[in-house]
């Protein structure tokens, strides 16, 4: 059962009642995909790149996915953006999310419904500077290695989904990124930190969006 809710900052989420989990932050779903994975990912590697695949862990309502592409264009980025779902949400229930009306930038609305639209499997152009590619897949299925630039981790909180967060998916998240790709995620738990680095990241604990005192960005060393 999913039902829409509505954050701290006025974004939408969604309600997963089987997990008693939301999908975004109740602070705030659009401030916390801006600090988490737009500022501490995808800006912090452009720095160094204009072109940047992406893997994104958990399409869901589809809100990283378009601040991606929104923020790409800003800043002059080519971006590959590889999403990986399980268990996508209605199109009635996308058609319902508020992202298009709050991010108020021209193209927005038509930009959300074709991320949500566009067909799996294959990669679309949904603007020149952004390739989508939607796998209907779960995360214990993913076998990409050395693919990714970044990637956004935006599973269920630990809580909910423990096994996502254990050294298997760690090593496949590993294993998908490129050396010097770095992997950001909202969460900061101590156990989760200490599964990454056994698998090999490097660990930095930063200011967490609002609501939060910490998160994670997991860098793969350039030398391993
Ligand atoms: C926290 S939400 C992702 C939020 C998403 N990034 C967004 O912007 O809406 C977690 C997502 O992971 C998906 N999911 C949960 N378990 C999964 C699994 N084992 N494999 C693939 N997807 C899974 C859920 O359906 C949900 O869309």
């Amino acid at each position: 059962m999913r039902t829409i809710i509505e954050t701290q900052d006025g974004s939408h989420s969604i309600m997963a009642e089987e997990f008693g989990v939301s999908y975004h932050s109740k602070y705030g779903a659009v401030q916390e995909t801006e600090h988490v994975f737009i500022n501490a990912g995808l800006r912090h590697q452009a720095s160094s790149k204009k072109e940047l695949s992406i893997l994104g862990i958990g399409f869901g309502t589809g809100l990283n996915a378009l601040m991606t592409c929104l923020e790409a264009e800003k800043m002059g980025l080519t971006i590959h953006y590889t999403a990986v779902e399980a268990y996508p949400i209605p199109p009635e229930l996308a058609e319902q999310l508020n992202y298009a009306e709050l991010i108020n930038v021209e193209k927005t609305g038509n930009i959300f419904r074709q991320l949500h639209q566009c067909d799996w499997e294959i990669p679309i152009n949904i603007e020149p500077h952004f390739i989508l590619t939607k796998r209907k897949q779960t995360f214990q299925d993913i076998a990409d290695l050395d693919a990714y630039d970044i990637i956004y981790f935006d599973a269920f909180a630990p809580n909910a989904q423990p096994e996502l967060w254990e050294a298997p998916i760690m090593q496949t998240m590993y294993d998908a990124l490129k050396a010097g790709g770095v992997m950001t995620t909202y969460c900061a738990k101590g156990v989760v930190k200490r599964t990454m680095k056994a698998v090999g990241f490097t660990i930095e604990a930063l200011p967490g969006p609002p609501g939060k005192r910490e998160m994670t960005r997991a860098v793969k060393k350039i030398t391993d």
